[in-house]
């Protein structure tokens, strides 16, 4: 890539992302993924079109994930799989809204899945689950901004999930 190419997003203080375009969310995202080694837990916080599922199309494809599998929001399945360098299991909890308390981690197969070292999770709206997932995580907070805009606000939890924090601040170029 050159130096001459036009900037795709802004970095922000305090450690977070303006985000000018779905093509900067994707390119942030990518280099998020092309860091990941299996075992990572994204939490994706923010609301409806705030640009979650069009983060998690970067990060697949920073994981590997041919451009042929189209990745789209799980509502109605609630989760997908996409094979790639790792596996990136992807969840769309919305639907459970209003449920709270009935799903857990078991019942959604989740449990298994955040022990999996050869894959990813990646959640929307994990706040329906409560606390459960929250331990150890990267959380990625998705907010609008101006038009086409989006702030990112990143808040990991974890030495894991801190350090892969920090290594992305650092290598994200716009
Ligand atoms: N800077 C931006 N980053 C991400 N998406 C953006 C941006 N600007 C505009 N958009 C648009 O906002 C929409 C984001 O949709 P997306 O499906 O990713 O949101 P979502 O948070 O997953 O929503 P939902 O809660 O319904 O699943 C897309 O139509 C995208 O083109
Ligand atoms: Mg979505």
């Amino acid at each position: 890539m050159s130096n001459q190419e036009p900037s795709v997003g802004l970095a922000m203080g305090a450690g977070g992302f303006l985000l000018t375009s779905p093509i900067a969310t994707q390119a942030l995202a990518e280099q998020l993924g092309a860091l990941c080694q299996g075992g990572e837990v994204f939490l994706l916080q923010g609301d409806l079109g705030s640009g979650k599922t069009c983060f998690i199309q970067g990060l697949a494809r920073g994981l590997g994930v041919p451009a042929s599998s189209r990745v789209t929001s799980p509502t109605f399945t609630l989760h997908a799989e996409y094979s790639g360098r790792l596996r990136l299991n992807h969840f769309d909890l919305y639907r459970l809204e209003g449920e709270v308390g009935k799903a857990n981690l078991a019942s959604l197969g989740l449990d298994d899945m955040l022990l999996d070292p050869e894959a990813v999770l990646a959640v929307e709206w994990p706040e329906i689950l409560g606390t459960a997932l929250g331990t150890e995580a990267l959380t990625i907070q998705l907010s609008h901004a101006g038009e086409g805009e989006r702030w990112l606000n990143p808040v990991a939890a974890g030495n894991k999930h801190r350090d892969l924090l920090s290594l992305w601040q650092r290598v994200a170029h716009f």
